[in-house]
Protein backbone atom coordinates (compact mmCIF):
# COMPACT_ATOMS: atom_id res chain seq x y z
CA UNK A 1 0.00 0.00 0.00
CA UNK A 2 1.06 3.24 -0.94
CA UNK A 3 2.38 5.94 1.73
CA UNK A 4 -0.64 8.36 0.51
CA UNK A 5 -3.40 5.40 0.04
CA UNK A 6 -6.82 7.15 0.40
CA UNK A 7 -5.61 11.04 0.86
CA UNK A 8 -6.23 13.76 -1.69
CA UNK A 9 -3.56 16.21 -3.30
CA UNK A 10 -3.20 19.01 -4.58
CA UNK A 11 -0.16 20.14 -5.85
CA UNK A 12 0.45 23.95 -7.93
CA UNK A 13 2.27 24.48 -10.60
CA UNK A 14 2.31 20.59 -11.37
CA UNK A 15 2.41 21.28 -15.43
CA UNK A 16 6.02 20.62 -15.57
CA UNK A 17 9.50 20.62 -13.61
CA UNK A 18 9.36 19.89 -9.78
CA UNK A 19 5.52 19.96 -10.05
CA UNK A 20 4.47 17.63 -12.26
CA UNK A 21 7.43 14.93 -10.20
CA UNK A 22 5.41 15.81 -7.14
CA UNK A 23 2.50 14.75 -8.79
CA UNK A 24 3.55 11.78 -10.53
CA UNK A 25 5.05 10.19 -6.99
CA UNK A 26 1.93 11.16 -4.95
CA UNK A 27 -0.28 9.70 -7.50
CA UNK A 28 1.83 6.37 -7.26
CA UNK A 29 1.84 6.68 -3.93
CA UNK A 30 -1.68 6.22 -3.86
CA UNK A 31 -3.00 9.91 -3.88
CA UNK A 32 -5.69 11.27 -5.98
CA UNK A 33 -4.44 14.56 -7.18
CA UNK A 34 -5.67 17.87 -8.34
CA UNK A 35 -2.87 18.94 -11.14
CA UNK A 36 -3.25 22.85 -10.68
CA UNK A 37 -1.29 24.96 -13.04
CA UNK A 38 -2.07 27.78 -15.56
CA UNK A 39 0.64 26.83 -18.31
CA UNK A 40 2.54 30.39 -18.10
CA UNK A 41 5.79 31.56 -19.31
CA UNK A 42 8.57 31.79 -16.93
CA UNK A 43 7.67 35.45 -16.63
CA UNK A 44 4.07 34.56 -16.01
CA UNK A 45 3.74 37.32 -19.15
CA UNK A 46 1.80 36.05 -22.32
CA UNK A 47 -0.64 32.90 -22.88
CA UNK A 48 -1.82 30.81 -20.56
CA UNK A 49 -2.52 26.94 -21.77
CA UNK A 50 -3.91 24.30 -20.02
CA UNK A 51 -2.02 21.37 -22.11
CA UNK A 52 0.76 20.89 -19.17
CA UNK A 53 -1.71 20.19 -16.46
CA UNK A 54 -3.42 18.01 -18.76
CA UNK A 55 -0.22 16.11 -20.14
CA UNK A 56 0.28 15.49 -16.15
CA UNK A 57 -3.38 14.27 -15.84
CA UNK A 58 -2.37 12.09 -18.88
CA UNK A 59 0.44 10.23 -17.25
CA UNK A 60 -1.17 9.50 -14.23
CA UNK A 61 -3.94 7.91 -15.44
CA UNK A 62 -1.70 6.05 -17.87
CA UNK A 63 -0.34 4.70 -14.61
CA UNK A 64 -3.31 3.46 -13.18
CA UNK A 65 -4.00 6.57 -10.70
CA UNK A 66 -6.47 9.46 -10.76
CA UNK A 67 -6.37 13.25 -11.25
CA UNK A 68 -8.41 15.83 -12.36
CA UNK A 69 -6.93 19.22 -13.63
CA UNK A 70 -7.75 22.93 -12.50
CA UNK A 71 -6.27 25.65 -14.15
CA UNK A 72 -6.90 28.14 -11.90
CA UNK A 73 -4.28 30.75 -10.52
CA UNK A 74 -2.87 30.20 -7.43
CA UNK A 75 -2.48 34.66 -7.32
CA UNK A 76 -6.00 35.06 -7.02
CA UNK A 77 -8.43 34.44 -4.09
CA UNK A 78 -11.38 33.47 -5.71
CA UNK A 79 -9.24 31.08 -7.49
CA UNK A 80 -7.75 29.03 -4.74
CA UNK A 81 -11.24 28.68 -3.61
CA UNK A 82 -12.23 27.52 -6.53
CA UNK A 83 -9.57 25.29 -6.42
CA UNK A 84 -10.10 23.79 -3.07
CA UNK A 85 -13.91 23.03 -4.29
CA UNK A 86 -12.43 21.37 -7.44
CA UNK A 87 -10.78 18.93 -4.71
CA UNK A 88 -14.11 18.28 -2.71
CA UNK A 89 -16.41 18.35 -5.93
CA UNK A 90 -14.05 15.14 -7.56
CA UNK A 91 -12.96 13.16 -4.68
CA UNK A 92 -14.81 14.49 -1.17
CA UNK A 93 -11.46 15.93 0.51
CA UNK A 94 -8.08 17.07 1.13
CA UNK A 95 -5.27 16.01 2.90
CA UNK A 96 -2.34 17.67 1.54
CA UNK A 97 -1.63 21.04 -0.15
CA UNK A 98 1.55 22.03 -2.23
CA UNK A 99 2.14 25.42 -3.21
CA UNK A 100 4.82 25.11 -5.68
CA UNK A 101 3.67 27.29 -8.91
CA UNK A 102 6.30 29.97 -9.70
CA UNK A 103 7.86 32.58 -11.81
CA UNK A 104 10.54 35.02 -12.12
CA UNK A 105 11.14 37.80 -12.87
CA UNK A 106 14.75 38.50 -12.47
CA UNK A 107 16.10 42.29 -12.20
CA UNK A 108 19.30 43.74 -10.71
CA UNK A 109 17.97 45.74 -7.59
CA UNK A 110 18.10 49.34 -8.66
CA UNK A 111 16.52 48.36 -11.91
CA UNK A 112 13.92 46.43 -10.43
CA UNK A 113 10.39 47.66 -11.25
CA UNK A 114 6.95 47.77 -8.94
CA UNK A 115 5.39 45.23 -11.62
CA UNK A 116 8.74 42.89 -11.46
CA UNK A 117 8.47 42.99 -7.55
CA UNK A 118 4.88 42.79 -7.29
CA UNK A 119 4.11 40.05 -9.83
CA UNK A 120 6.74 37.49 -7.94
CA UNK A 121 5.37 38.34 -4.68
CA UNK A 122 1.87 37.67 -5.80
CA UNK A 123 2.08 34.41 -7.20
CA UNK A 124 4.55 32.60 -4.43
CA UNK A 125 4.03 34.64 -1.42
CA UNK A 126 0.43 35.61 -1.81
CA UNK A 127 -0.52 32.52 -3.69
CA UNK A 128 0.64 30.41 -1.15
CA UNK A 129 -0.67 32.33 1.54
CA UNK A 130 -4.14 32.26 -0.72
CA UNK A 131 -4.51 28.19 -1.31
CA UNK A 132 -3.23 27.42 2.28
CA UNK A 133 -6.08 29.64 3.60
CA UNK A 134 -8.14 28.33 1.23
CA UNK A 135 -7.27 25.10 1.72
CA UNK A 136 -7.39 25.64 6.18
CA UNK A 137 -11.34 25.63 6.78
CA UNK A 138 -11.34 21.92 5.18
CA UNK A 139 -8.03 20.85 7.46
CA UNK A 140 -9.74 22.35 10.25
CA UNK A 141 -13.03 20.49 9.85
CA UNK A 142 -11.08 17.01 9.12
CA UNK A 143 -8.96 17.54 12.10
CA UNK A 144 -5.69 17.05 9.44
CA UNK A 145 -4.27 18.34 6.83
CA UNK A 146 -0.64 18.62 5.64
CA UNK A 147 0.97 21.66 3.54
CA UNK A 148 4.22 21.53 1.80
CA UNK A 149 5.63 24.63 0.44
CA UNK A 150 8.48 24.96 -1.87
CA UNK A 151 11.12 27.61 -0.22
CA UNK A 152 14.50 28.45 -2.04
CA UNK A 153 17.91 28.59 -0.67
CA UNK A 154 17.68 32.45 -2.70
CA UNK A 155 15.30 33.79 -0.09
CA UNK A 156 17.39 31.28 2.77
CA UNK A 157 20.61 32.94 2.14
CA UNK A 158 20.17 35.16 -0.52
CA UNK A 159 20.83 35.53 -4.03
CA UNK A 160 21.89 38.32 -6.78
CA UNK A 161 19.37 39.96 -8.86
CA UNK A 162 16.78 38.20 -6.57
CA UNK A 163 15.38 40.70 -4.31
CA UNK A 164 11.55 39.68 -5.55
CA UNK A 165 11.87 36.07 -5.19
CA UNK A 166 14.19 35.85 -2.12
CA UNK A 167 11.95 38.20 -0.35
CA UNK A 168 8.97 35.70 -1.47
CA UNK A 169 10.52 32.87 -0.65
CA UNK A 170 11.95 33.30 2.49
CA UNK A 171 8.09 35.23 3.44
CA UNK A 172 6.95 31.54 2.21
CA UNK A 173 9.42 29.84 5.17
CA UNK A 174 7.81 32.27 7.34
CA UNK A 175 3.94 31.27 6.09
CA UNK A 176 5.03 27.68 6.81
CA UNK A 177 6.29 28.20 10.37
CA UNK A 178 3.26 30.35 11.51
CA UNK A 179 0.94 27.56 9.76
CA UNK A 180 2.46 25.12 11.45
CA UNK A 181 2.23 26.83 14.73
CA UNK A 182 -1.68 27.97 14.36
CA UNK A 183 -2.84 24.78 12.83
CA UNK A 184 -0.79 22.57 14.78
CA UNK A 185 -4.50 22.17 17.41
CA UNK A 186 -6.41 20.87 14.59
CA UNK A 187 -3.68 17.82 13.42
CA UNK A 188 -2.42 19.76 10.46
CA UNK A 189 1.31 20.41 9.78
CA UNK A 190 2.95 22.57 7.56
CA UNK A 191 6.74 22.28 6.40
CA UNK A 192 8.59 23.59 3.31
CA UNK A 193 11.30 22.08 0.90
CA UNK A 194 14.01 23.82 -0.77
CA UNK A 195 14.13 22.15 -3.82
CA UNK A 196 17.44 21.98 -6.12
CA UNK A 197 16.20 21.24 -10.08
CA UNK A 198 17.00 22.11 -13.92
CA UNK A 199 13.93 22.83 -14.78
CA UNK A 200 12.68 25.60 -16.80
CA UNK A 201 13.08 28.02 -14.05
CA UNK A 202 16.68 27.33 -13.54
CA UNK A 203 17.56 27.02 -17.29
CA UNK A 204 17.77 31.03 -17.08
CA UNK A 205 20.49 31.40 -15.06
CA UNK A 206 22.67 33.45 -16.72
CA UNK A 207 26.25 31.40 -17.10
CA UNK A 208 28.59 33.75 -18.00
CA UNK A 209 32.05 32.91 -15.52
CA UNK A 210 33.54 29.84 -15.08
CA UNK A 211 31.88 29.55 -11.86
CA UNK A 212 28.77 30.19 -13.09
CA UNK A 213 29.42 27.92 -15.79
CA UNK A 214 30.99 24.91 -13.21
CA UNK A 215 27.69 25.40 -10.84
CA UNK A 216 25.00 25.55 -13.67
CA UNK A 217 26.45 21.88 -14.75
CA UNK A 218 26.07 20.60 -11.51
CA UNK A 219 22.70 21.28 -11.40
CA UNK A 220 21.71 19.89 -14.63
CA UNK A 221 22.68 16.66 -13.23
CA UNK A 222 19.96 17.43 -10.67
CA UNK A 223 16.54 15.77 -12.32
CA UNK A 224 13.13 17.66 -10.75
CA UNK A 225 12.32 14.22 -9.68
CA UNK A 226 14.64 14.11 -6.79
CA UNK A 227 12.92 16.15 -5.03
CA UNK A 228 9.62 14.42 -4.75
CA UNK A 229 10.28 11.67 -2.47
CA UNK A 230 10.84 14.23 0.74
CA UNK A 231 7.51 15.61 -0.60
CA UNK A 232 5.63 12.80 -0.64
CA UNK A 233 7.21 11.75 3.41
CA UNK A 234 6.38 15.10 4.15
CA UNK A 235 2.60 14.71 3.21
CA UNK A 236 2.44 11.25 4.21
CA UNK A 237 1.40 10.23 7.88
CA UNK A 238 5.27 9.15 8.24
CA UNK A 239 5.75 12.76 9.11
CA UNK A 240 3.19 13.11 11.66
CA UNK A 241 5.39 15.02 14.08
CA UNK A 242 7.22 16.64 11.82
CA UNK A 243 6.36 20.23 11.43
CA UNK A 244 7.37 23.59 11.20
CA UNK A 245 10.94 22.21 9.38
CA UNK A 246 12.79 23.46 6.35
CA UNK A 247 14.26 20.72 4.31
CA UNK A 248 16.44 21.21 1.66
CA UNK A 249 17.11 18.55 -1.44
CA UNK A 250 20.17 18.30 -2.86
CA UNK A 251 20.06 15.51 -5.85
CA UNK A 252 20.54 12.42 -3.16
CA UNK A 253 21.03 14.80 -0.12
CA UNK A 254 18.15 15.59 1.90
CA UNK A 255 19.19 17.86 4.89
CA UNK A 256 17.31 20.51 7.63
CA UNK A 257 18.30 24.10 7.77
CA UNK A 258 19.33 25.08 10.94
CA UNK A 259 16.12 27.17 12.85
CA UNK A 260 17.43 30.67 13.42
CA UNK A 261 18.54 31.81 16.57
CA UNK A 262 21.17 34.24 18.17
CA UNK A 263 24.27 33.13 17.17
CA UNK A 264 26.42 36.01 18.82
CA UNK A 265 25.64 38.15 21.92
CA UNK A 266 27.35 40.99 23.79
CA UNK A 267 25.96 42.51 27.33
CA UNK A 268 27.04 45.81 28.77
CA UNK A 269 24.81 46.78 31.76
CA UNK A 270 25.17 50.26 31.53
CA UNK A 271 23.07 49.38 28.16
CA UNK A 272 24.18 50.67 25.10
CA UNK A 273 24.70 54.12 22.58
CA UNK A 274 25.45 54.37 19.28
CA UNK A 275 29.14 55.26 20.04
CA UNK A 276 29.42 52.10 22.63
CA UNK A 277 27.75 49.84 19.43
CA UNK A 278 29.98 51.59 17.28
CA UNK A 279 33.30 51.07 19.34
CA UNK A 280 32.73 47.17 21.18
CA UNK A 281 29.23 45.76 20.24
CA UNK A 282 28.30 45.55 16.37
CA UNK A 283 32.19 45.15 15.26
CA UNK A 284 32.37 42.39 17.25
CA UNK A 285 29.46 40.93 16.44
CA UNK A 286 28.94 41.60 13.21
CA UNK A 287 32.89 40.78 12.51
CA UNK A 288 32.15 36.89 12.73
CA UNK A 289 30.39 36.55 9.03
CA UNK A 290 32.22 37.01 5.79
CA UNK A 291 30.51 39.98 3.84
CA UNK A 292 28.51 38.41 1.27
CA UNK A 293 30.19 39.38 -1.88
CA UNK A 294 29.03 37.25 -4.39
CA UNK A 295 26.13 34.66 -5.00
CA UNK A 296 26.08 32.38 -2.37
CA UNK A 297 27.65 28.99 -4.05
CA UNK A 298 25.02 26.61 -2.33
CA UNK A 299 26.83 23.97 -3.93
CA UNK A 300 30.54 23.86 -2.92
CA UNK A 301 28.53 24.69 0.76
CA UNK A 302 28.94 22.07 3.01
CA UNK A 303 25.43 21.49 4.80
CA UNK A 304 26.51 19.36 7.82
P1 LIG B 1 8.80 25.62 -13.46
O1 LIG B 1 8.82 26.96 -14.10
O2 LIG B 1 9.25 24.43 -14.25
O3 LIG B 1 7.35 25.29 -12.90
C1 LIG B 1 6.52 26.27 -12.32
C2 LIG B 1 5.09 25.98 -12.74
O4 LIG B 1 4.22 26.92 -12.09
C3 LIG B 1 4.86 26.14 -14.25
O5 LIG B 1 4.29 24.97 -14.79
C4 LIG B 1 3.90 27.34 -14.34
O6 LIG B 1 2.97 27.25 -15.43
C5 LIG B 1 3.20 27.29 -12.99
N1 LIG B 1 2.61 28.58 -12.62
C6 LIG B 1 3.16 29.81 -12.75
N2 LIG B 1 2.31 30.75 -12.31
C7 LIG B 1 1.20 30.11 -11.86
C8 LIG B 1 -0.02 30.54 -11.27
N3 LIG B 1 -0.27 31.84 -11.06
N4 LIG B 1 -0.94 29.60 -10.92
C9 LIG B 1 -0.72 28.29 -11.14
N5 LIG B 1 0.42 27.82 -11.71
C10 LIG B 1 1.39 28.71 -12.05
O7 LIG B 1 9.68 25.75 -12.11
P2 LIG B 1 10.34 24.65 -11.13
O8 LIG B 1 11.80 24.79 -11.20
O9 LIG B 1 9.71 23.34 -11.28
O10 LIG B 1 9.94 25.29 -9.70
C11 LIG B 1 8.91 24.79 -8.88
C12 LIG B 1 8.99 25.48 -7.51
O11 LIG B 1 10.24 25.20 -6.89
C13 LIG B 1 8.88 26.99 -7.57
O12 LIG B 1 8.14 27.46 -6.46
C14 LIG B 1 10.30 27.46 -7.47
O13 LIG B 1 10.40 28.76 -6.95
C15 LIG B 1 10.87 26.42 -6.52
N6 LIG B 1 12.32 26.29 -6.61
C16 LIG B 1 12.91 25.69 -7.68
C17 LIG B 1 14.29 25.51 -7.71
C18 LIG B 1 14.98 24.77 -8.79
O14 LIG B 1 16.17 24.46 -8.61
N7 LIG B 1 14.33 24.47 -9.90
C19 LIG B 1 15.15 26.03 -6.63
C20 LIG B 1 14.43 26.64 -5.56
C21 LIG B 1 13.07 26.75 -5.57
Amino acid sequence: MGMLEGKVALVTGAGGGIGREIALAMALAGAQVVVNDVGASLSGLGETSATPGEQTRAIIEQRGGRAVVSTDSVADWEAARRMVATALDAFGRLDVVVNNAGILRDQIFHKMTPEEWLSVINVHLNGSFFVSRAAADVFRRQSAGAYVHMTSTSGLIGNLGQANYSAAKLGIAALSKSIALDMGRFGVRSNCIAPFAWSRMTSSIPAETDAHKARVAKLQAMGPEKNAPLAVFLASDAAAHVTGQIFAARHNEVFVFNHPRPVRGVHRSEGWTPETLAEHGMPALSGHFAPLDRSPDVFSWDPV
